[in-house]
């Protein structure tokens, strides 16, 4: 059977088609990082506007490398939370027209699931039960992830996200938007110990939350003091970036790390799935990867082009339509995050 998937929760416009044995026939993905670049994030009206200009062409695009007319598919998935509630309509109401018009069941995504099962994807094997972290520019949180169907939130961030951490980060060194690849290439020159960043609830081994807003702020006084004078007044170096980002990133790793192992002791899951925007990040993977080693545990990370948002993670859904679990057309959307 062909299935459709539909991802439109943020600012990446995107389509594939994924066959029932999770084979990806055709994928397309359009970025609006150019839209949103002079403004250093995400303008939610700018990104809804930009989806409904490109939902068509993408899925068009998507059935074409496919080599799949629209008549051959045989069910949609779309990705109806969390998110941009602009955004998430777009992909819903096309999709639901596309389920009128075709006469196909309409399947939903739950987008933080989506991330995780692109470590699925990628092992090409079964990767549950396990501890499933999903690091993205709007969500960091940690699950127990018993099957595909059945995610348990052990905890997740209280106040900001860590893509949005690096991207508010980036902002304040002047680098580009979006600010986690511009702050990885800085880190590369950088000395992760020149500036000692705090690493929240670390002494609070059994806590399974994050906090990041703490972090962006000790990072701004590096920079400028905590008096009225702006990051944008301060002139840095290319030594002081490239250590601010290298100490931030530290920082940043060092909690995602400790954090994840924690669940992985706390429920007894002995596999870790990690997915999300910021999981493309070359130190967070690095440190994963000894994390994982020295508590021997078997660790997922999704490879770096399923990392950022896309539709091919949208394969989740076969394991809704296996379990039957099929959408009525009032369907809604959910922008928000359960805490
Ligand atoms: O998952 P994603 O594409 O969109 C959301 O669901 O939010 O994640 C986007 C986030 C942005 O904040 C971006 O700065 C971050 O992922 N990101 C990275 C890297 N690549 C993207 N963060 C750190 N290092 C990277 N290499
Ligand atoms: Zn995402």
């Amino acid at each position: 059977m062909y299935l459709l998937t539909i991802e439109t929760t943020c600012d990446e416009t995107a389509a594939a088609v994924i066959t029932d044995e999770l084979q990806v026939l055709g994928s397309a993905v359009a970025s609006q990082d150019e839209l949103h670049r002079v403004f250093r994030g995400v303008v939610p009206e700018i990104a809804a506007r930009a989806h409904v200009e490109r939902i068509l062409p993408v899925i068009d695009t998507a059935l074409a490398r496919a080599k799949i007319g629209l008549g051959e598919i045989d069910a949609i998935a779309v990705a109806n939370t969390p998110g941009l509630a602009g955004s998430l309509l777009v992909g819903l109401v096309a999709a639901k027209s596309l389920c009128l018009v075709l006469d196909v069941p309409l399947l939903a995504v739950n987008h933080l699931q989506a991330h995780i099962y692109a470590c699925r994807l990628a092992a090409q094997h079964d990767v549950f039960p396990c501890v499933g972290l999903v690091v993205s520019g709007g969500h960091t949180s940690l699950y127990a992830c018993r099957t595909a169907v059945d995610f348990q939130l052990l905890g997740g961030t209280i106040d900001d996200a860590a893509g949005e951490a690096f991207d508010k980060v980036a902002s304040m060194l002047g680098l580009s938007y979006p600010g986690g690849p511009a702050i990885s290439a800085a880190a590369r020159h950088g000395n992760p110990q020149a500036y000692a960043f705090p690493r929240p609830f670390l002494s609070q081994p059994d806590r399974l939350q994050f906090s990041f807003s703490g972090l962006k702020t000790a990072v701004r006084y590096q920079i400028a003091g905590p008096g009225p004078t702006s990051v944008q007044q301060v002139a840095l170096s290319a030594k002081e970036v490239a250590d601010l980002a290298a100490s931030f990133e530290a920082a940043v790793a060092d909690v995602l790390v400790a954090k994840t192992v924690a669940a992985a002791r706390i429920t007894g899951l002995r596999t870790v799935c990690v997915g999300g925007g910021v999981a493309a990040n070359e130190r967070l993977r690095a440190d994963l990867e000894q994390a994982a080693q020295d508590a021997e545990l078997t660790l997922h990370i999704a490879p770096p082009h399923l990392c950022t948002d896309n539709a091919i993670m949208g394969a989740i859904a076969m394991e809704r339509y296996r379990a039957g679990c099929f959408e009525s057309l009032d369907l809604d959307i959910l922008p928000g995050l359960h805490r």
